[in-house]
């Protein structure tokens, strides 16, 4: 009997395994379904990066489903989880493309991981779509990684102006990260911007993704006397950092950018972070129509409020879904020149065109954090205007 009920489990597997194969063989569009690899950061360093960007990459693909799918097919999320890790990110792209065989890549959030992962996608001649990754160099890796978000040199130079003009500052400091090409390109931008316009960069001190002692570098820093410190970092580290200025007696205002975005950034500190203000691609303030409902669907889906990640997941999946259908197919390079024509697209972080270089011209929002709750402050257009009067909350000292 226990002989016999092997035996069919190895030929029903066998069976099963066969037509799997023959299933693959197809280029991930099989039968009724169209496979899309995502990789991201769902454990590790940044995990609510991961978990934010792909919550909302499942909402609109089961949204995408619901509807009726694509091209009379459903979509399939293959998802890969790289730790925080840039050598996961690369194995994770690795396996989706040539094991799961995907028509398609949305991640990373982290520059260095898309980049790792880019490398590969690029290689493959399979499209990716960053959802959230700034850094410049992202999308220059070839012509099939793109981009929905803006880039850091945009960023960093509205970030400087936003600290000399609206904050006043002259003399600045900056902590980066030069484990991340994240940090080092907005460094690079703000520090650029400030000279130009006439302001010194008093000080610069570097750490290292993962370091969780700051004092030496901030106590060089206040020495310094600046009257703002640039922290282009992610939150992990940022949460700390803060906390340990503040410990130090430092008041000035301290300035970060999207990689602040974080559930996790002001847990337990949030009297420490008044007087701190971060640019983002999303406010959940803004009460455009369709950011609201995109709020109260996740809401209702995840429980909690979404952030930036979960906003820009949303769109990469939308927009990818969108070129798929306007590509009537998931031929490689169809598909490619489908996500290159998007114009005018309307994503929860605003109107999405792909351009030449393969990024999105977009808005920037300044948060201003208080009580450790994200208030908008001013929105700054995608050629550097101020959009609106910068109008921040009138908040209680930070608390040492
Ligand atoms: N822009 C960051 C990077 O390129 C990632 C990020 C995006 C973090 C949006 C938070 C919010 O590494």
């Amino acid at each position: 009997m226990k002989l016999r009920h092997s035996l069919a489990a190895i030929f029903t597997f066998l069976l099963l395994a066969t037509f799997l194969t023959a299933c693959k063989k197809e280029g991930g569009a099989s039968g009724n379904e169209i496979l899309i690899g995502e990789y991201a950061s769902i454990n590790g360093q940044n995990a609510t990066f991961g978990r934010s960007s792909h919550n909302g990459t499942v909402l609109a693909i089961d949204e995408i489903n619901t509807g009726g799918g694509i091209l009379g097919k459903q979509i399939k999320l293959m998802s890969e989880d790289d730790n925080s890790k840039q050598e996961e990110a690369t194995s994770a792209v690795q396996k989706l493309i040539n094991h799961d065989k995907v028509v398609a890549l949305l991640g990373e959030v982290a520059s260095s991981r898309s980049r790792a992962g880019g490398q590969i996608a690029q290689q493959a001649k399979i499209p990716m779509i960053s959802p959230a990754s700034t850094n410049e160099e992202v999308t220059r890796i070839g012509d099939y990684i793109f981009r929905i978000c803006f880039i850091d040199p945009f960023q960093g130079e509205a970030l400087a102006n936003f600290s000399m003009k609206t904050l006043h500052a002259t003399r600045a400091a900056i902590l980066l990260d030069t484990k991340q090409d994240y940090s080092i390109g907005l460094a690079n931008s703000f520090r650029e911007t400030m000279r130009k316009n006439g302001g010194a960069i008093v000080s610069e001190q570097a750490y290292s993704s993962g370091d969780k002692d700051f004092r030496a570098a901030l106590t060089s820093i206040r020495a310094s006397n600046p009257d703002v410190i640039f922290i282009p970092g992610y939150y992990s580290e940022v949460s700390l950092i803060v906390r340990q200025a503040r410990e130090l007696g430092i008041t000035c205002p301290l300035v970060g950018g999207d990689g602040w975005d974080s559930s996790e950034l002001t847990k337990g500190a949030e009297k420490e972070f008044n007087g701190t203000y971060f640019s983002n691609h999303f406010s959940t303030e803004d009460p455009d129509p369709a950011v609201q409902n995109f709020i109260k669907k996740y809401k209702a889906k995840y429980s909690n409020d979404p952030d930036a990640m979960s906003a820009l997941g949303y769109d990469a999946a939308n927009i990818l879904a969108d070129a798929i259908k306007r590509a009537g197919s998931t031929d490689a390079k169809k598909l490619r020149d489908a996500i290159a024509a998007t114009k005018d697209f309307a994503g929860v972080t605003g109107s999405i065109t792909i351009n030449a270089e393969r990024n999105a011209l977009k808005p920037l929002t300044i948060l201003q954090i208080v009580d450790g709750k994200y208030h908008f402050a001013q929105r700054i257009s995608a050629s550097g205007e101020p959009m609106t009067e910068f109008k921040p909350m009138s908040a209680p000292a930070p608390a040492k």
